[in-house]
């Protein structure tokens, strides 16, 4: 349907053939008599080299407007490349400008800081850098679907407008109408309403009726993201199983991560090379020890034995009961067990109200999986399956069961033990990329202060 982009171009044999390529000019430099001009179009990190004679027709003219950032059509004859690090090259028979750049473009030839780009969001995908996340999460996001759709999961779009603050956290972000009735509690037609934090509640109703379910969306959080890892809205994935444990859902936790982690070496060598030079040595190799090592486990109340036993000094004391600390779970995923580590049956005072209670009341059947670098990459449970225990719960919470008659449906009709979990899609992408910043892993970030776009 469309004509063949860069990648396709650089993969055809080495042999001369004419063709027509399109992209943005990357980089420019001048020979006594030719120019070699760098394209990109964004479907691979590699640019094509064009050779353009000055001779060509035009070139007086054209020369002048042929800078880095302009949209060219060049058509030409692709070659075998004399020069080292290409295969091919496109000797230039014809140039169209398309759209010119002057040079108060933003992106010049050398290498720009992360926090310059991030005031530029609208322009930070041309970069080598940016433009490469992109593929990466592109990368990612489709082989999520590729993996659950094969193990025959059905994707559900769950909403975004939602009176159920699913984690009780208090984070979520009021709707309100512009035209403003002034009662911001109680403005969406009347009521009170948010942005999601999470699709799981909704995901669970679907799970009750067709087993294996996933949403994949946006969420929202309220919570001061002013930290590396976090986002006031990101993309969370989270699928929702009938007839499946705890156990269950670790075991789908970690294959779904080998699986896409391995597609993406396979589809992204490239760009994964380029981040394992410029962003984090040895990311190649840590992510391949990622997709065969297999996952860790170790419940709360023995990583709380491990780190007081351990002779590492902890800003914050560790005691059961405590939240862990980014500290404590560094430790856990970086020292003592240096990969990735589900921590399981956290204090049920620690989790939300919808986390299945252990015997002994204790603790509940949730897992955390952390990972070396970034801490908690996923979070998930079994569901409480039981109508009392869920509604006595819920009251602990704080929660009024009456507003969640719809949730507690499910329990009444046709309750069945099950279980899921989040994963923090951004929180991905940085693993992947080995990023110093989660706000260079989604196009356009949403924090306090981000840019406008
Ligand atoms: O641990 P969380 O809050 O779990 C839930 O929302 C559950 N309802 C998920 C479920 O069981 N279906 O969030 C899940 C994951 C975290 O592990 C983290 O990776 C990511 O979402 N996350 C964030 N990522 C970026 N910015 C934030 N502010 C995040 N908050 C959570
Ligand atoms: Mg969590």
């Amino acid at each position: 349907i469309l004509p063949p982009r860069l990648v396709d171009i650089l993969n055809l044999p080495a042999k001369e053939q004419n063709l027509r390529v399109s992209g943005w000019l990357r980089t420019r430099r001048d020979a006594p008599s030719f120019s070699f001009l760098e394209l990109n179009d964004g479907s691979c990190l590699q640019g094509l080299q064009i050779i353009a004679e000055h001779n060509l027709p035009g070139w007086e003219s054209l020369h002048k407007q042929i800078t880095t950032g302009a949209a060219l059509a060049v058509r030409g004859r692709l070659m075998p490349s004399p020069a080292r690090g290409q295969r091919l090259e496109l000797r230039a028979d014809e140039i169209t400008v398309l759209g010119t750049a002057d040079a108060s473009y933003p992106l010049q030839k050398k290498r720009h800081s992360f926090e310059f780009l991030r005031s530029i969001t609208h322009l930070r995908s041309r970069t080598n850098a940016l433009g490469a996340v992109a593929r990466v999460r592109n990368t990612l996001s489709s082989a999520i679907h590729q993996f659950l759709q094969a193990q025959g999961f059905i994707q559900v779009h769950t909403p975004l407008i939602t009176t159920s603050d699913c984690e009780g956290a208090g984070e979520m972000f009021t709707v309100t109408t512009l035209s403003g009735t002034a009662d911001y509690s109680r403005d969406f037609f009347g009521r009170h309403a948010g942005l999601t934090v999470s699709g799981q509640l909704q995901a669970e109703v679907y799970a009750m009726s067709h087993s294996r379910v996933y949403t994949f969306g946006p969420t929202f959080r309220a919570e001061n993201s002013n930290t590396t890892r976090h986002l006031a809205e990101f993309w969370m994935l989270e699928p929702e199983v009938a007839f499946c444990d705890l156990e269950g859902d670790m075991r789908l936790a970690e294959a779904l991560l080998r699986f896409v982690v391995g597609e993406l070496l396979q589809k992204n060598a490239e760009d994964l090379a380029l981040f394992d030079q410029r962003l984090e040595p040895g990311l190649l190799d840590k992510l391949r020890r990622f997709t065969t090592t297999p996952f860790q486990r170790l419940t709360y109340t023995e990583a709380i034995e491990r780190l007081q036993s351990s002779p590492h000094p902890f800003a914050v004391p560790v005691s059961w009961g405590m939240d862990l600390q980014a500290e404590h779970e560094r430790y856990l995923a970086e020292e003592l067990v240096v990969g990735p580590l589900f921590v399981t049956n956290y204090p049920a005072s620690l989790k939300p109200f919808y986390m299945r209670l252990d015997e002994g009341e204790q603790t509940v059947a949730a897992m955390d999986l952390l990972v070396p670098g970034i801490g908690e990459l996923a979070g998930g449970s079994q569901r409480e399956e039981r109508l009392e225990v869920l509604e006595a719960r819920m009251r602990t919470a704080g929660m009024d069961p009456a507003q969640y008659g719809w949730y507690l449906d499910l329990r009444r009709f046709g309750s069945a033990p099950h279980s899921g979990f989040g994963l923090g899609f951004e929180r991905l992408v940085l693993f992947c990329t080995g990023s110093a910043n989660i706000r260079e892993c989604i196009p356009f970030p949403r924090t306090p202060g981000s840019a406008p776009c």
